[in-house]
């Protein structure tokens, strides 16, 4: 087959790769070659800008090393990250709802004892956290593993700035009491920008979108029998709450930091400052695994 034409080059594209053996594999392809060939019959580029948008895929592949991953970037922020989670994680009565992983979570973050402070002497308003990890009829899951992580007070993470502070500050992990029940202080994390120095940065420039991401803090919950939950908790009253550059906010996930005047903390603890309490329930969803063998 050639001389293909605008109209007949589809089908030809899809008929050489129909002995595709996985059929997984398959309708990912053909549905990609449609869909793709589908935007450029509608955005009908030209020669040059076609060579530009190839330009900055290529830029946004250099733009990936260990620290930083541009293509997760240009996901988050083109809301293909939360299309995702939203079809994988329907919401479920009793299960905390899930959004981005983000790209600053750590594998190997610091074993911590509950209540202890996780802020690594970073400035900023004294916080505690506490709350419980149970299963949706209400059970507590005793010793899940939490993995939390939070910028500072500027809106940076530690990852960003270890040439400045030296070590991991601001995430630890911790396992749940026996009554599935967790707390630990650290600082009140603040609003901050997603990395904007490379290609997502352009394209949200030229968008006209603002890079900022509600104040939050992240949580990934883990326990054999159940599926891993990754989810944020967001700053109620964030003014980026309604804008997040990632499309990440959902209503169940915001909460109050409620700010208290100095005296004992829920943990017991005499807190000589003001502090900000952040308490979130925490439920997660049986493995189908799990339930097939129960
Ligand atoms: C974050 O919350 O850490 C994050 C999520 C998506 C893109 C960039 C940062
Ligand atoms: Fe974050």
């Amino acid at each position: 087959m050639r001389n293909f034409s605008e109209t007949t080059i589809t089908d030809a594209v899809l008929e050489r790769i129909q002995d595709t053996g996985n059929p997984r594999i398959k309708q990912i392809n053909e549905a990609l070659v449609r869909h793709l060939h589908a935007f450029v019959r509608e955005v009908r580029p030209t020669q040059k800008e076609w060579e530009q948008g190839i330009d900055f895929l290529t830029r946004t592949g250099h733009m990936c090393n260990d620290k930083r991953q541009e293509f997760i970037l240009l996901s988050d922020t083109l809301g293909a990250s939360m299309l995702v989670d939203v079809i994988n994680h329907g919401a479920q009565k009793g299960v905390t709802e899930t959004t981005v992983l983000g790209p600053f979570f750590v594998e190997a973050a610091p074993d911590k004892a509950l209540g202890d402070d996780i802020s690594g002497g970073m400035v900023g308003d004294p916080m505690i956290v506490t709350g419980s990890v149970s299963s949706p009829d209400g059970k507590p899951i005793a010793n899940a593993t939490i993995d939390v992580w939070h910028s500072d007070d500027d809106g940076y993470y530690d990852v960003q700035q270890l040439d400045k502070i030296g070590d991991l500050a601001m995430r630890a992990r911790f396992h749940a009491d026996q009554n599935g029940q967790f707390r630990f202080w650290s600082i009140k994390p603040a609003a901050y920008p997603v990395p904007h120095d490379g290609p997502t940065g352009e394209m949200l420039e030229a968008q006209g979108r603002h890079p900022w991401r509600p104040a939050h803090v992240h949580f990934m919950i883990s326990a054999p029998g159940y599926e891993q939950l990754v989810t944020h908790v967001f700053v109620a009253g964030d003014k980026y709450l309604d804008s997040d550059v990632v499309f990440g906010v959902k209503d169940s996930l915001i909460r109050e930091f409620v700010r208290h005047e100095p005296g004992q903390a829920p943990d017991g603890r005499t807190q000589n400052t003001p502090y900000y309490h952040l308490n979130y329930d925490f439920g997660l969803k049986p493995d189908k695994a799990a339930s097939r063998a129960a």
